[in-house]
């Protein structure tokens, strides 16, 4: 491989005293150091609670972007104006690599996650450069980088009448799209371009329209911005089958031998983020995955978005 190994992935900005006055005096070498490396560990600054983490936030200066708006599947709950619980899946769940909310139309650039309490055991954050991953899945998988390249995918999703803690895809419709009732939601979802279908139990079971899998981004770097890995090994539930999640453009399921290069590729290169309270790490949301280990004991991380 090229020069990935000599690459510092994450970097780590090892400080002390206040964040928010560190970002505000430092934002043009810190969006430098960002775009190189594609992630952040800010270590040892005085971050000891949410609030903090908010003005941190607000110090980088950049416009947030709301998860009301969002059409995340994921169920959360505002702690302050700009900082959310990451994701209230069981601590058993493992969320599997992703680009955040690439399974929609809407998605924020860059996302900031705080740690408030470490967990005893387990609980890193998974990282992974997703242009290194392209890179290799080309040399591997040239054919199926290129279907998805040129036709796009479709990923498919079952959501609750009402809000589901127990899923890792659990938020409801009526969240997910903002909508009072049906006839709302189905208005919302022709306006995204989504097809529909109504199941039991109040379910709804909605395919985007076809979206990229693969993002140039302005200096030419090519990566894997999709949630292929994540809804293909995670989007399992009493309503969701990850072997429907997910077709090409053309609608043809994606097979489980057509997932394996990418999901051992992005293995391979996968640096866990092991936390410390008081962390604050910053990722590139067009050139990096994230995920969630499992863990055991009481663990809160935080996350902001950045429009
Ligand atoms: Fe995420």
């Amino acid at each position: 491989m090229t020069d990935m190994t000599d690459s510092e992935f994450p970097g780590i900005i090892a400080g002390g005293g206040d964040l928010a006055a560190f970002l505000g005096a430092n934002k043009g070498a810190v969006d430098a150091a960002l775009a190189d490396a594609g992630a952040l560990l800010f270590r040892g600054f005085d971050v000891p609670d949410p609030h903090a983490f908010d003005a941190a936030v607000e110090g980088f200066g950049e416009a947030g972007f709301t998860y009301e708006d969002s059409l995340s599947n994921a169920v959360r709950t505002n702690v302050t104006p700009r900082v959310f619980t990451a994701n209230e899946a069981p601590p058993t769940t493992e969320i599997f690599l992703h680009h955040e909310m690439a399974q929609t139309p809407l998605y924020p650039s860059k996302l900031f996650f705080y740690c408030e309490i470490a967990a005893e055991e387990g609980g890193a954050t998974p990282l992974c450069r997703s242009d290194w991953v392209l890179d290799r899945l080309s040399e591997e998988a040239p054919q199926f980088v290129a279907r998805i390249e040129e036709q796009g995918v479709r990923y498919t999703n079952v959501m609750p009448g009402d809000d589901d803690a127990g899923s890792g895809q659990g938020r409801s419709w009526r969240s997910t799209l903002s909508a009072a009732d049906k006839s709302e939601a189905e208005a919302r979802l022709q306006h995204l371009g989504y097809s529909w279908e109504w199941r039991e139990n109040g379910t709804l079971q909605a395919t985007t329209p076809v979206l990229d899998a693969v993002r140039v981004l302005p200096d030419g770097r090519r990566t894997f911005f999709n949630q292929l890995i994540a809804a293909f090994r995670g989007w399992a539930d009493s309503r969701n089958d990850p072997n429907r999640a997910i077709t090409f453009g053309d609608g043809t399921a994606i097979t489980t031998e057509e997932m394996a290069p990418a999901i051992a590729i992005a293995d391979q290169l996968t640096y866990d983020l092991a936390w410390q309270p008081g962390d604050m790490a910053l990722v590139d949301n067009f050139l990096v995955m994230h995920g969630r280990r499992p863990f055991s004991g009481k663990r809160r991380v935080l996350a902001s978005l950045v429009a």
